[in-house]
């Protein structure tokens, strides 16, 4: 049985082992896509601030881990009265060595975190990988820098 003493040393040392920060994740830079729209189409007011159909209608990634160009997608995000853009995105990504890639993209701008899906053997670590973007409007659609 635990004495009291050792009972409070013990607690004692879980403080200080919370006091500690936790170190920082380390991020591995993935690729930058560029992002082109085709004109959106305006759903309005609704109930939690203003939606919008924005058809992803192609671009481009660069990087160290991914390059190839956008297919087809959509962003149905959502403005939120205070003014703050929450994309919900999901488009294909073709890679210049021949692989398809789906990219699911959510969060409040400028971050976004990013999943993925594909059946090809080279990309399969994407299946499980979480990314973080970030990045904004630039002179050709939405520009976002992407590391898991
Ligand atoms: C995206 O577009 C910007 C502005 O034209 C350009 O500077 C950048 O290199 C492009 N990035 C990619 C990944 O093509
Ligand atoms: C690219 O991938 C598709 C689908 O897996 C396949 O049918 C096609 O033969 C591939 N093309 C090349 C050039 O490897």
């Amino acid at each position: 049985m635990l004495s009291l003493s050792s009972l409070s040393a013990l607690c004692a040392l879980a403080v200080a082992v919370l006091a500690v920060d936790p170190a920082p994740p380390t991020l591995t830079y993935l690729f930058s896509v560029n992002l082109t729209f085709a004109e959106p189409i305006s759903i309005g007011s609704v109930p939690y601030g203003t939606r919008d159909l924005l058809t992803i209608s192609g671009g481009n990634a660069v990087g160290p881990k991914i390059s190839g160009t956008v297919g087809k997608g959509l962003d149905w995000g959502l403005t939120s009265r205070q003014g703050v853009f929450s994309p919900d995105a999901l488009y294909s990504l073709h890679t210049d060595d021949n692989a398809t890639i789906l990219i699911f993209e959510k969060g409040h701008a400028p971050h976004v975190h990013i999943l993925f899906e594909t059946a090809s053997p080279k990309y399969e670590w994407l299946n499980s990988a979480v990314a973080y973007a970030t990045g904004g409007p630039n002179e050709v659609g939405v520009g976002l820098d992407v590391w898991q």
